[in-house]
């Protein structure tokens, strides 16, 4: 699969400093918290947050830096490292669960590398997690960011950087590793189909990749914005339909609650703008909102749905139904009885869905049996798509990870030098971790790589998630 830039979150936000008082009341605080800016040698900051270099002892990667840097991108993106050969990142991870994977990617030109030749797989934690087969055609694209939530069970995370032949290299810019809030994701959802809604356990132990991520009504957010550095994109090329519907914002404040959706969930700049469905008389509107995602056939996707009645003028008021894919996913959803009756609360609902061969998956929202005239009778605040791993832990096609790694021609290997023992080198990095606050919270000690894998290890390593 080539990249496809258009399901790109990339941000190239620069920060106001009159912004930063604005909203900080969130305390989360990762206990793993690893930015990486690939193939430099000195820190990088962007919105507050210090990426700090990788190592480059391995002949066989190489640094690369931008000599003609666009001087509106961000720093992480003038340097990259290049890998001609398998290798890997290794993190410890000291708090079990799942973690936040971003891997950023932004080619530029460089003499002696043909962006062509940029084919390979990225593995996180023995799952297939990327294919890159045609970076740009050779353009200068992105930046491109692809995140990922994988459970790491085990002491450490490992990313595979593996070229597809000798020809070939493989390549990133900067790596992001966050422990994610223990409820970020729930081991439970719904799964929907045609004939019914019933439960879907396990869900904190798929491989999810992120695939759309929107502020339906609002603004984009940006990761300056959002305590879990995320980026929500506008839901213009998304919304369908929904003649007659309205879009609003709310300047109050959101109410976020214990046990309901907290701010790593959503920020207040995804629950302050909606779109609604309002009743003007005494008939309610015969009509849905719908936004159409593309969506890859043959994976199952998690769709969260993000709530907060910010629209009616009082409670128990707002009742309607949610469709996934066209089948009823939630009958007369009550927000009131959701947040515990409170107004501009937020609530989330998350459903599993299988992707079908329109490669596309659609998201309604219209009034019920129980909506009320002369009120609001729909609404909606984000959405977030996320596809799930296949049977054979990959989230981009039918080969496994193992497969992946011993794809890559053997006589070539021999050749490898092990260099892990001399890899090992601790270094002690500061953590910038409430970046509105600038205040540094922990020191966290990590391997510094990375390292070319032998046969051996390509064989016999973490290749279990
Ligand atoms: C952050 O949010 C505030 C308030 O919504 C907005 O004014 C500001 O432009 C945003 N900043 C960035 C960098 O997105
Ligand atoms: C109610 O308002 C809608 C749209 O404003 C209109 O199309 C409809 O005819 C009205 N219905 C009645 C009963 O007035
Ligand atoms: C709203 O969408 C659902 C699911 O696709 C459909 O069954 C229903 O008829 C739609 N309602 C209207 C008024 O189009
Ligand atoms: C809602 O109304 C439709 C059409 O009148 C009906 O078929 C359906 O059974 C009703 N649903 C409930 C829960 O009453
Ligand atoms: C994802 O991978 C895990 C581990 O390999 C597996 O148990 C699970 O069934 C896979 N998910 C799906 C939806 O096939």
């Amino acid at each position: 699969m080539a990249f496809h830039y258009r399901n790109l979150s990339f941000f190239l936000s620069l920060l106001s400093l009159s912004t930063l008082s604005a909203l900080s009341l969130s305390a989360f605080s990762p206990v793993d918290n690893y930015l990486v800016d690939c193939g430099s040698t000195v820190d990088s900051t962007v919105d507050y947050r210090r990426f700090v270099p990788d190592s480059s002892i391995s002949a066989r990667s190489l640094s690369l830096r931008n000599e003609n840097p666009n001087p509106n991108s961000p720093q992480i993106y003038r340097t990259a490292r290049v890998f001609r050969q398998p290798s890997k990142y290794e993190f410890p991870i000291r708090d079990e669960g799942t973690h936040m994977v971003r891997l950023h990617f932004q080619s530029f030109n460089s003499c002696n590398l043909d962006w062509n030749s940029a084919q390979f797989h990225v593995l996180v934690n023995g799952f297939v997690a990327l294919k890159v087969s045609n970076f740009g055609g050779g353009d200068v694209l992105g930046p491109i960011v692809k995140e990922y939530l994988i459970w790491v069970g085990s002491g450490k995370l490992v990313i595979h950087f593996v070229p597809d032949k000798k020809s070939n290299f493989a390549f990133v810019n900067a790596i992001e590793v966050i422990s994610a809030p223990k409820d970020l994701i729930a081991d439970t959802a719904m799964f929907v189909n045609s004939e019914k809604v019933l439960g879907f356990d396990g869900l904190a132990k798929q491989a999810l990749q992120v695939v759309h991520r929107v502020n339906v009504g609002g603004p984009k957010v940006t990761p300056f914005n959002d305590s879990l550095w995320r980026t929500w994109i506008t839901d213009d090329e998304f919304f369908n339909s929904g003649f007659g519907s309205k879009r609003i914002y709310f300047g109050g404040r959101i109410k976020y609650q214990e046990g309901g959706a907290s701010r790593e969930v959503g920020p207040d700049n995804v629950y302050n703008s909606a779109r609604v469905i309002r009743s003007t008389n005494a008939s309610i509107p015969n009509m849905n909102m719908t936004w159409v995602f593309p969506a890859i056939g043959g994976y199952k996707y998690l769709v969260r749905m993000h709530f907060c009645d910010i629209a009616s003028i009082s409670l128990g008021l707002l009742y309607f139904n949610v469709y996934v894919n066209g089948n009823l996913a939630y009958e007369d959803l009550d927000l009131s009885k959701a947040t515990n009756y409170m107004l501009a609360s937020p609530f989330y609902a998350d459903f599993v869905v299988d992707g079908d061969d329109s490669d596309s998956l659609t998201v309604s929202v219209g009034p019920s049996n129980a909506s009320v005239p002369f009120a609001i009778d729909g609404i909606l605040n984000g959405i977030e798509i996320m596809k799930l791993n296949n049977s054979v832990g990959s989230l981009v096609g039918e080969h496994c990870a193992e497969w992946v790694l011993r794809s890559w021609p053997k006589a070539h290997v021999s050749l490898l030098v092990p260099l892990i023992a001399a890899a090992c080198v601790l270094l002690s990095l500061s953590v910038v971790t409430r970046r509105r606050i600038m205040k540094k919270k922990e020191f966290v000690a990590w391997t510094k790589l990375p390292v070319d894998v032998s046969e051996v290890n390509a064989k016999h390593g973490n290749t279990q998630p």
